[in-house]
């Protein structure tokens, strides 16, 4: 087979031409809808697609949060260091609306929540609020910042508890319907992609793929 693959050397972009090519190609990604709360009890919202869950035992999960051009942290990282609190809420496209007016450059004196018209309750086990609309809330606490450059932290944190919108998860099974997720993922640019179609690949058991390959017929026979 010919190798019909570009080759660029990480070591010779520039950071914009990093990003273009990792949220190019790392798709789709999760959309993490943060909701935080500031030392002063000033609520904050933000969407964040460096994201994912990293391992569940602990159960922890990563954010790339990037610092505004003058080195200042966005307010859902200054707030997540300064009361080790912060909420993950999943984007189903009934919220993709409402979570574009959050990504809005507002002052930290906005709440997003309001400007959007998102409705929360309090936090369960953690400070920051919850958004009544998500169809999944994971409350989680800090547990490390990695200060990977002076333009960027990755927060990792643990997911203390869960909320899931009760006709999307089966108490007893734990079995969260994935079609009533309806949860997007976020591609390079401004593009997005919808979860609707899905389709099931269970992985074999070594005997099951050795007896299927000895029952297919090889290529040519
Ligand atoms: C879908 C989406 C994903 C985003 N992902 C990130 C991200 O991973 N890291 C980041 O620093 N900013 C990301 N942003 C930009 C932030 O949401 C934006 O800077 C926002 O204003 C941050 O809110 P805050 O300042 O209230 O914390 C993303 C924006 C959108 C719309």
């Amino acid at each position: 087979m010919t190798d019909a693959h570009t080759h660029f050397d990480f070591q010779r972009l520039s950071e914009r031409e990093r990003y273009k090519l990792l949220i190019g190609t790392v798709i789709p990604r999760p959309i993490a809808l943060v909701t935080t709360v500031s030392r002063n009890g000033q609520a904050n919202a933000g969407p964040f697609s460096f994201f994912n869950v990293l391992t569940h035992e602990p159960a922890l999960l990563a954010i790339g949060i990037e610092h505004h051009p003058d080195g200042r942290p966005k307010d859902t990282a200054r707030n997540i260091a300064e009361t080790g609190d912060f909420t993950v809420h999943i984007v189903d496209m009934p919220l993709m609306q409402q979570m574009e007016i959050c990504a809005i450059k507002f002052g930290p004196e906005v709440d997003e929540l309001q400007e959007a018209g998102l409705a929360t309750v309090p936090g369960r086990m953690v400070a920051s609020p919850r958004i009544l609309a998500a169809p999944a809330a994971l409350e989680c606490r800090l547990h490390t910042v990695l200060k990977v450059s002076p333009a960027r932290d990755i927060v990792i944190g643990e997911v203390v508890g869960a909320f899931v919108r009760s006709d999307a998860v089966d108490e007893k099974t734990l079995h969260v319907d994935q079609r009533l997720m309806d949860a997007v993922g976020r591609l390079g640019g401004a593009l997005y992609t919808k979860t609707q179609d899905q389709f099931e690949i269970r992985t074999q058991t070594v005997d099951d793929y050795r007896r299927r390959q000895a029952s297919t017929p090889t290529k040519g026979s």
